[in-house]
């Protein structure tokens, strides 16, 4: 979806149209705007100018919006009936052309827009050139660019769904496995595994709630703000706002034209979702290795050492954890861009494309990993369930025990457990290993029952307060998450 097989092809783009022969050669004028200009740009002006390197992603956005501006044009009388369905069929082919990678990019064209245009007028003539009535370039990329993040928006959706349904599927598993669950990375209390991936699934949920919300406030159309005032000709934008499946035309055509808030809510999305997949990453390199061992990946998702035959590398996990990184910097990089600029068009948001291309591929990628180390990766239970009843993990469920026992108050109980948890450790034992005799050195009241509540399974299990991680509990969110994330076909 976000692959474009143009993109990296900077040998498809020619000087054409207009040369450039440095900067005391012959130059030509510019087709589309060079009225006024006697001659062309230098060498280096072109250079820094063009955006066709990158924006040609926008293809596509670009000529649903020609198509929609010009049946619309023809509907208000603007230009005739006849023009429209030339200039609809020429676009087709175009359209065609670029599919087929027959279509030749030029850099003194400057961007999508001048291509697309030029080509069309080079195709059908005459109705080309009426094409550009009442719209600028400037709402003419802001609603390019906000169809191209609402389709990216759309694939990314799809692919945290994908990954929840993943996760929730190891968890339903998974439901009534035991983990040591930390606090500062150290052992806390039993969890079960189950429950540990749901709270991704919550992250993940969060995640496509924050996409949601911004595909909402994005789906404006800024198409007919023009340069920046409007137009003066009797163009009918609710119409135009409807063809591209947006849900109204935009109020202000000043903010219209120079609004980023779309691309920086898409990039903030995009930022928080990428450290989430960072945290998760980040858990499975640590799973990974062997002094841990709670989880193994195959062969497909590991890589080898080139001098240690031992090794197993978990490199996709080590890229996610990454990603983060460039993700965030896109976000700021444009914030940064944003910040200062005067109303209203300014060619300085010609930079916002390649952070919202990096960010989308990267986070595309790193869901996709994701969802493949999710489902390749071997839980070692039985070492998670050790770990889980090592570090006296059911500390708590003794100071617990204490408390509804008999009736000591908390912090008395917690002391209590305290000296207890001591004394086990002086001895090198575990909680559960201590005699009734030693544990009623601190506290006479203490029954034979305090044993049963020192097992990992009793722990879990009685974890049952709502949002808790018994098994019990984890069964039944896990249902709801499969309910919830039902495809609807
Ligand atoms: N390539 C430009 C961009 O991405 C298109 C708009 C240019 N408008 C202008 N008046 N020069 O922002």
């Amino acid at each position: 979806m976000l692959a474009d097989r143009h993109d990296d092809r900077p040998s498809f783009m020619t000087n054409d149209q207009t040369t450039t022969t440095g900067d005391s050669g012959q130059r030509s004028a510019n087709m589309q705007w060079g009225g006024r200009f006697a001659a062309g740009p230098a060498a280096i002006m072109q250079e820094i100018n063009a955006s066709i390197g990158f924006d040609q992603k926008l293809w596509r956005q670009d000529i649903r919006g020609s198509m929609a501006h010009a049946a619309m044009l023809a509907h208000v009388g603007i230009i005739s009936g006849e023009d429209a369905q030339v200039i609809r069929s020429g676009l087709e082919r175009i359209a065609a052309e670029i599919e087929e990678g027959q279509f030749t990019f030029s850099v003194a064209l400057e961007d999508i827009h001048m291509n697309i245009e030029a080509r069309l007028t080079e195709r059908i003539g005459e109705a080309g050139k009426r094409l550009h009535t009442a719209r600028s370039r400037n709402d003419q990329v802001a609603t390019d660019f906000r169809l191209w993040i609402r389709d990216a928006i759309d694939g990314l959706d799809a692919q945290l769904a994908d990954l929840m349904r993943a996760l929730v599927a190891r968890a339903t598993d998974h439901a009534a496995d035991p983990m040591p669950g930390f606090t500062h990375l150290q052992t806390a209390q039993p969890v079960t595994f189950g429950h540990h991936l749901l709270a991704y699934v919550e992250m993940l949920a969060r995640d496509r709630g924050r996409l949601a919300d911004a595909r909402k406030r994005l789906n404006e159309c800024p198409l007919g703000s023009a340069a920046l005032a409007g137009t003066s000709f009797p163009i009918d934008r609710r119409m135009t706002a409807a063809a591209l499946g947006f849900d109204r035309p935009t109020r202000n055509s000043l903010d219209a034209v120079s609004d980023r808030d779309f691309a920086l809510e898409f990039l903030s999305a995009a930022s928080i979702s990428s450290m989430h997949l960072s945290r998760l990453a980040e858990e499975i390199v640590i799973w990974c290795s062997a002094p841990w061992r709670f989880v193994s990946l195959s062969d497909a998702y590991t890589t080898g050492s080139s001098i240690m035959p031992q090794k197993r590398n978990p490199d996709a996990a080590e890229l996610v954890r990454a990603k983060v990184g460039r993700v965030m910097g896109d976000l700021i990089g444009l914030m940064t861009v944003m910040k200062g600029l005067p109303l209203a068009y300014a060619k300085d948001t010609q930079e916002d494309k390649e952070p919202v291309f990096d960010a989308a591929e990267a986070w595309t990628l790193s869901l996709a990993a994701m969802a493949g180390m999710v489902r390749d990766m071997t839980p070692n239970t039985d070492r998670m369930r050790f770990f889980a009843g090592s570090g006296f993990a059911t500390a708590t469920d003794l100071a617990d025990y204490l408390v509804r026992a008999l009736h000591l108050p908390f912090r008395t109980a917690h002391h209590v457990t305290g000296r207890l948890v001591a004394k086990a450790e002086a001895k090198g034992i575990d909680l559960a290993e201590l005699s009734l005799e030693e544990m009623r050195e601190e506290e006479p009241a203490i029954g034979e029952d305090v044993f049963s509540v020192l097992t990992v399974d009793a722990s879990i299990a009685s974890r049952r307060s709502e949002g808790g991680t018994a098994p019990e509990n984890v069964a039944q969110q896990a249902a709801w998450w499969r309910d919830q994330l039902k495809e609807t076909a």
